[in-house]
């Protein structure tokens, strides 16, 4: 067992877990925070996406070794955070919350693209979210919605 601490949404935690846990089961099991999905476990659906320092990762493939010291944000953070408001906001209007399941992936992904890329061209947005696959209705309103929060902010 060893101990990692990091910045979950802000806040410090402390965790006692086996080393080759995964960041998406910490999230999940010991810090209840269950908005970030798990689809395939295997880093290919981005269900799992997460912020950490700054960058879109698939917790499914993080390791709790890997975490000491770092900044995680999740889905759960969105609303205390800027890029992650005007997001929900834009999804909520574009109509792109659809299953529920990728969109946690897809708002993660996004909020690492416009934080990196304010204002995206719109193949670079389909860039940004290439790793997140939605297998029912889908991309247009997801592509939309980005489009939208970049435009909002950029005001
Ligand atoms: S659950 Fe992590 S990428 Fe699918
Ligand atoms: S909207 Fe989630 S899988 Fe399509």
């Amino acid at each position: 067992m060893i101990k990692v601490r990091f910045i979950a949404n802000g806040k410090r935690v402390e965790v006692e877990t086996s080393p080759t846990r995964t960041l998406l089961d910490i999230l999940r099991e010991d810090l209840g925070l269950t908005g970030t999905k798990e689809g395939c476990a295997k880093g290919e659906c981005g269900a799992c996406t997460v912020v950490m320092d700054g960058k879109a990762v698939t917790s499914c493939l993080v390791l709790a070794a890997q975490i000491e010291g770092r900044k995680i944000l999740t889905v759960e953070g969105l609303a205390e955070d800027r890029i992650g408001k005007a997001l929900q906001d834009a999804f909520v209007e574009a109509g792109a919350v659809q299953c529920g399941y990728c969109i946690p992936g897809f708002l993660m992904s996004a909020r690492a693209l416009l934080a990196e890329n304010p204002k995206p061209r719109p193949e670079e947005i389909k860039e940004g979210l290439s790793g997140n696959i939605c297998r029912c209705t889908g991309y247009v309103k997801i592509f939309d919605a980005v489009a939208l929060a970049a435009q909002r902010l950029a005001r």
